[in-house]
């Protein structure tokens, strides 16, 4: 069994895909053994505890520095030997501890089409700009926002006027995207 490990700050909605597709064996021959939270009270633990997967929450500001936090973070994936660190909704940037004990083995989903709309707001981005085709895409992390090798991704098209509707929209398709890429690798 490959051993997954899953890092989000929020409702953990990918999260629980990731969980429910190896389950179900969508994902096959994968286990969620940990999740990674940034944050006290966010949504994701619940959905871990749901899942009985061993949810790592910390503080940051409890750290001196994010190669202190990140080295913690290494630790306890080295104990539980995991094999693939899934970012879902994790609002920071990897820093050089993860990278270097990490790197490679790192992938992120972002809520647009890469290189167009990195950052915090993708879908809010390009809803502004006016594009007639969201997207997905799955990248390997490297030190650059949103900027490592894409391993895939997938369109949404949309000419509509209503943001909440084009993210659940564009929600569905990472859930999809994100266990068929998971089960690839
Ligand atoms: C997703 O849109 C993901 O692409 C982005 O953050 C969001 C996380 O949503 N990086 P959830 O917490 O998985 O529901």
């Amino acid at each position: 069994m490959k051993r997954l490990a899953i890092f989000a700050s929020g409702s953990g909605s990918n999260f629980e895909a990731i969980a429910e597709g190896c389950r179900s064996g969508a994902i096959v021959g994968a286990e969620v053994v940990l999740c990674v939270c940034d944050k006290a009270g966010a949504y994701v633990i619940e959905r871990a505890k749901k899942f009985g997967v061993e949810t790592l929450v910390f503080n940051p500001k409890e750290f001196g520095s994010k190669r202190e936090f990140e080295g913690m973070i290494a630790d306890r994936m080295d104990a539980l030997g995991v094999d693939l660190v899934c970012l879902a909704g994790y609002m920071r940037i990897i820093g050089d501890e993860l990278l270097e004990r990490y790197g490679g083995k790192i992938i992120n989903i972002h809520p647009a089409l890469l290189p167009a709309f990195p950052g915090a707001h993708g879908i809010r981005d390009a809803f502004e700009y006016g594009v007639k085709v969201y997207g997905v895409t799955i990248h390997y992390v490297d030190a650059t926002l949103d900027g490592g090798k894409i391993i895939s991704q997938v369109a949404v098209p949309y000419e509509g006027d209503d943001i909440e509707e084009l993210e659940a929209m564009i929600h569905k398709a990472e859930h999809k995207l994100y266990v068929e890429t998971i089960n690839k690798l």
